[in-house]
């Protein structure tokens, strides 16, 4: 019997919904409603054909794709398998034992389970009305604070604070604080907050933006994110990055995706129709449902009581939303946007369950 580092034994596995029986319908992973570009997919199964040869360690055309789109220096940006093998590797790159990484109350769940696998000391900032707080994150860094995570907009509250408040936060944090934005939604909120200003954050020095190819682009079954960095830290992640992280399909289909821009916005759209639909639908049965700048909503019930027989009779119709007693959100349940035919579905469940 072999024993693993300590800090390991102390740490749970990160945990995903439990999708149980097969013929459950997930609306709890946030992946996207709509499929992808058939231009992207046409290309992935004309790459499968020659897996004979190692992917490109530079994923050069991606990297040009994601410039051209974004206008972006393509250098300065790299790829992972999803945004959450670059978390993954921004926190072994830049944290240690002893060192703290600061997140949100409820930020992204794998951010503490990354930092916990170097053995860092993950805080908390309190959030305030289930939306980040510059103010609480300044209160919450101290000198130990090697990187602090802002999801903008946020998992699983869908809220998002506005640019000058992100900025607020770079011109306040001290230089060497590693500010990493994680923007895994930012196509859901490009038109409410231009991301142009984000990534003009990244020019000002020792700040992050990530984003993923799961969501607004239909590919989370492919495994791609990238983030536009400062060249100092691609510098150092390169070392850490595995060099053949990404297949040759992987690569094709998210090139593929990134050029069709007008396949991505056309899904971004129908997702926001029904997700406004939905939400409304949700407020008028007396739910409580932040605003969402993403493809998934928070429904707060009256009490955790509601929220779990909520959740009991939406499985009995097969439907799975995220439960979020993990997150400290007992009386809340997550709902990722599908198809309107199903969120019509989850409708008349939570009608039944409020009635
Ligand atoms: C806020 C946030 N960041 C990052 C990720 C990771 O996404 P991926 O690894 O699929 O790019 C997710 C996935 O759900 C997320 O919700």
């Amino acid at each position: 019997m072999i024993n693993a580092r300590p800090h390991l034994e102390r740490i749970a596995g990160y945990a995903l919904a439990d999708l149980g029986e097969s013929d459950l319908i997930s609306l709890a992973q946030n992946e996207s409603a709509f499929e992808a570009s058939p231009s992207a997919i046409d290309e992935g199964k004309a790459a499968c054909s020659s897996p004979e040869r190692y992917p490109d360690t530079e994923w050069s055309d991606l990297r040009s794709a994601i410039g051209d789109v974004h206008q972006l220096d393509s250098s300065r940006i790299l790829c992972g398998a999803g945004s959450m093998e670059l978390i993954n590797v921004i926190i072994r790159t830049f944290a240690g034992p002893a060192d703290e990484v600061v997140g949100t109350e409820y930020g992204y769940g794998y951010v503490r389970t990354a930092a916990s696998l170097t053995d860092a000391q993950y805080l908390k900032a309190k959030e305030i009305d289930c939306t980040v707080c510059v103010d609480e994150i300044l209160n919450t860094v101290s000198p130990s604070t090697k990187i602090v995570f802002v999801c903008n907009p946020g998992n699983p509250t869908g809220t998002m604070i506005s640019h000058d408040e992100v900025s607020r936060l770079r011109r306040t944090l001290s230089e060497d604080v590693l500010l990493v934005i994680d923007q895994a939604y930012g196509e859901f909120a490009d038109d409410y907050n231009d991301p142009v200003h984000t990534f003009e954050l990244v020019d000002q020095g020792n700040t992050v933006v990530t984003r993923s190819l799961s969501k607004a682009y239909g590919l989370a079954g492919i495994r791609v994110g990238w983030g536009y960095f400062p060249k100092d830290v691609t510098t150092q992640m390169r070392k850490v990055l595995s060099p053949n992280n990404i297949s040759v399909p992987a690569q094709v289909m998210a090139t593929a995706a990134m050029r069709d821009q007008k396949h991505m916005r056309s899904i971004v759209h129908r997702t926001i129709e029904i997700r406004e639909r939905f939400a409304d639908d949700c407020r008028a049965l007396g739910l409580d449902v932040p605003q969402s700048h993403t493809n998934f909503v928070l429904i707060r019930f009256p009490s955790s009581e509601i929220a779990a027989e909520a959740d009991r009779q939406l499985r009995a119709h097969k439907l799975v939303l995220r439960g979020m007693g993990p997150y400290g959100l007992a009386e809340c349940l997550r709902a990722t946007i599908c198809r309107q035919d199903i969120m019509d579905r989850c409708l008349e469940v939570l009608k039944e369950v409020m009635r």
